[in-house]
């Protein structure tokens, strides 16, 4: 199996982008997005939908930056296995956006009431109503098909970054945690092959919330099996979905595989109110 784009090249160039120029997606390259939508050839069965919509160039849907015009929304089940493959789903059609010359980011807190009318029948639960914003700031349980991430697509505009954000950019955005700080046994590092580490060198440099980077890797079957999940208990301050964040990183290590010349068999399932999932070379 070959990628659908450089893999390392894009991986590795990929950065959360909070500044958009106010033209559309250019109309080939947005048509090859929604194609590669609908054709992604995805490890596993699944039924997260991707749901391109426009916006006006306004603060209410993002709040901290103005919407281009073109936007991405992942919508699924509300169990961690849906949400982490939503995860997964996301990121690479984020990373194709980006083979493209396509800047994203995404977002777990946005304005649901804008979403809403943006794309009706998005049929949220009472609870985020009342709370009318996405899940990053709701509280709580929430049940049933969502809109899960939505994601700016467009093109960086150097100029209009808020200070706060040039300084994310600067200092945070670029911070990954060392692999060895990532295993579930530190002594596994010496025993891993050199396409092993190149795999999980892309999976660290995989977006999280806040760049939480929660993921942990643990290994079965003499290393021809990786494990990809957060730490049992796992919480995060704010966001409520870390298995999303779970199943972004497994994209980043499959395609990891897949360009070391592997065709990965891929997994997911829950264990301890996690996504756990296996990819086995
Ligand atoms: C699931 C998820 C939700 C996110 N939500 C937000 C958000 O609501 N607002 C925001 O500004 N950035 C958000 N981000 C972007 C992260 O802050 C960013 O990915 C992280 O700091 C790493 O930086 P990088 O993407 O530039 O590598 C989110 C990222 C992920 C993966």
């Amino acid at each position: 199996m070959t990628g659908p784009f450089d893999i390392r090249s894009t991986i590795d160039s990929r950065r959360s982008v909070r500044s958009y120029k106010m033209i559309p997606v250019d109309d080939e390259i947005m048509e090859s997005i929604k194609n590669f939508a609908k054709s992604m050839p995805v490890p596993f069965e699944h039924n997260v939908e991707i749901r391109f919509f426009n916006a006006e160039p306004t603060r209410t849907l993002y709040t901290v930056m103005k919407s281009p015009p073109d936007n991405v929304a992942f919508i699924a089940e509300t169990d961690v296995v849906s949400i982490s493959k939503a995860g997964f789903i996301g990121e690479f059609l984020i990373l194709f956006a980006q083979s493209k010359g396509i800047s994203t980011c995404w977002y777990g807190y946005y304005k649901l009431s804008e979403l809403e009318r943006l794309m009706p029948h998005l049929q949220p639960t009472d609870q985020l109503k009342e709370a009318n914003m996405g899940y990053g700031c709701s509280k709580g349980e929430t049940t049933g098909r969502r809109a899960i991430c939505i994601s700016p697509l467009g093109y960086y505009e150097d100029k209009g970054l808020r200070l706060m954000d040039r300084i994310t950019k600067a200092t945070f955005s670029f911070k990954r945690k060392e692999i060895k700080e990532l295993l579930v046994d530190s002594n596994d590092y010496e025993k891993l092959s050199d396409d092993i580490l190149y795999a999980l060198d892309l999976g660290r440099k995989a977006p999280s919330a806040a760049n939480s980077q929660m993921w942990r890797f643990g290994f079965e079957d003499k290393y021809k099996t990786i494990t990809v999940a957060m730490p049992v208990g796992y919480k995060h301050f704010k966001w409520e979905y870390p298995n999303l964040d779970i199943g972004i990183c497994v994209c980043h290590v499959w395609l990891g595989l897949i360009d070391k010349g592997y065709n990965p068999a891929v997994t997911v399932s829950e264990d301890s109110g996690r996504a756990v999932w296996r990819i086995s070379i």
